[in-house]
């Protein structure tokens, strides 16, 4: 059974998860730019960074070239994992997979560090006033992907490739 983890990082986030992911699975790694014909493989795992509530762009373009393959999903963003807001973005992602006759077969999400330029901008504009509680999830974000956000998905990859395996070899 041929398997890689394919991600987009703008910021190194969803880049540090994947080589987490690819050195626990001794699996290739490809960042987007340098990502093969999914046609090659029987199960992707693929990785994206949130923006404005949805996979990031390339992510996106990249997603709509799969079609028919077992799907890890994994992505970071800056909101609570558990919230609302995180489980909407990780629907989102298993929709756009779908649309293309893929099995998203687990996913997985974490928080990342948000760009301080970024958030800085969005103060400018006004967008998203700087509350307590934002300021604490930014906080928050910042130390992510930590160790354990790191062995998460790992183990939540591994856990795919097995079954994956068991039902490729049946
Ligand atoms: C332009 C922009 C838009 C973002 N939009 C969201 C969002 O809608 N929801 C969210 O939780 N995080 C959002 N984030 C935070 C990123 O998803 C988060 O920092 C992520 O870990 C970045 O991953 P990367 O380092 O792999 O690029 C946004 C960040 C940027 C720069």
């Amino acid at each position: 059974m041929r398997a890689c983890i394919v991600y987009s990082s703008c910021t190194g986030n969803t880049r540090k998860v994947a080589e987490a992911m690819a050195e626990a699975s001794g699996l290739p790694c490809y960042a987007l730019r340098h990502a093969p014909d999914p046609q090659d493989y029987d199960l992707l795992a693929v990785g994206f960074w949130v923006r404005k509530g949805l996979p990031d762009a390339r992510a996106q373009r990249y997603i709509q070239s799969i079609h028919g393959k077992n799907i890890f999903s994994f992505g970071t963003l800056g909101a609570w994992p558990q919230s609302e807001h995180a489980m909407r973005c990780q629907r989102a992602a298993r929709a756009l997979l779908e649309e293309g006759g893929n099995t998203v077969l687990d996913d997985f999400l974490c928080q990342g560090k948000v760009n301080p330029q970024v958030v800085a901008a969005s103060q400018r504009k006004g967008t998203h006033p700087m509350t307590a509680a934002r300021q604490e999830r930014l906080q928050e974000a910042a130390r992510h992907p930590d160790v354990n956000d790191l062995q998460a998905a790992s183990q939540r990859w591994l856990n795919c490739l097995t079954a994956a395996r068991a039902a490729f070899h049946q």
